[in-house]
């Protein structure tokens, strides 16, 4: 039988694959026949993920997406030892809530970091000679914040609203090597990240108005790592400089 979102014979590189979307991700594309590299800070839980992967040939490092300026030499070597890749999943991401009051220029940073420069800074680490093949892929976690406003959300909003403007850029400068570039905007997903969030917020407004406008449901962390896998697949092969609405119909419900 044939299946359109066979990544038999790709390399990919996952970050944010200690937990959540990230390790179903890299789950997912191992078990679409990917060879996988996984990143995370947290190495225990990488390990962890590593294990779970089905087939042979993966591998793991640690990497802090909070220090940028470091991610260019680790990624020099990365791809002398495990490149050239085909494709990227960016599923890092930490989010935060704070009153615009008292949000300043370091916690705006501290977000954009695992978010948004990582995102671009990996993407331009990646496209350097030998590094990534023509006609690869690479997709970001971004999320419904980007085009929803929410009290308390300025700094989170604004990177995931900065990585859907910048794939429209980057493939701008991409065209010649044919490489796709495409966020997904899931709503709430189930991962550790969106139960704290409803145990810290249990009984506000806004968690009362998700569950009812939410009408599909909460999305399951395997239907992200879905449209990871088709938009790194060959199923995707002209899907290229847009954002995927995972919302569960909450922005027109
Ligand atoms: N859950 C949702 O409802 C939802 C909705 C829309 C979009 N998203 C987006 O989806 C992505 C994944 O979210 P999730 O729910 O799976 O969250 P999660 O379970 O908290 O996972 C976040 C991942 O990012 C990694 N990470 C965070 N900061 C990092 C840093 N400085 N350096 C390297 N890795 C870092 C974490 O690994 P370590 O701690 O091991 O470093 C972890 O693997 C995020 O970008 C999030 O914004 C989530």
């Amino acid at each position: 039988m044939i299946n359109p979102m066979d990544l038999t014979g790709k390399n990919i590189l996952v970050t944010g694959a200690s937990g959540g979307i990230g390790r179903e991700t890299a789950i997912q594309l191992s078990r679409l026949g990917a060879t996988l590299v996984v990143t995370a800070r947290d190495e225990e839980k990488l390990h962890k993920t590593y294990k779970m992967l089905e087939g042979k040939g993966h591998g793991y490092f640690t990497m802090d997406l909070d220090y940028v300026d470091y991610i260019e030499p680790i990624m020099k070597q990365l791809c002398k030892d495990c490149g050239p890749f085909t494709g990227f999943a960016h599923c890092a991401g930490f989010t935060l809530m704070r009153p615009f009051a008292k949000t300043k220029r370091e916690h705006i940073d501290y977000v954009m970091n695992s978010s948004f420069y990582s995102f671009v800074e990996i993407a331009r680490c990646l496209t350097k000679k030998g590094c990534f093949t023509d006609e690869g892929s690479m997709v970001a976690l971004s999320s419904t914040a980007s085009i929803q406003g929410k009290q308390g959300k300025l700094a989170y909003s604004a990177a995931k609203a900065a990585l859907d403007a910048a794939v429209r850029c980057m493939i701008c400068d991409l065209k010649k090597k044919k490489i796709r570039i495409n966020t997904v905007m899931p709503c709430w997903v189930d991962t550790h990240m969106f139960r704290e969030y409803l145990e810290l917020y249990s009984d506000t407004f806004e968690i009362k108005e998700m569950k009812e406008k939410q009408y599909m449901g909460v999305t399951e962390p395997v239907e992200v790592a879905n449209t990871i896998a088709f938009l790194l697949s060959d199923a995707a092969k002209t899907i290229t400089g847009t954002s995927i609405l995972m919302d569960g119909g909450m922005l027109q419900g």
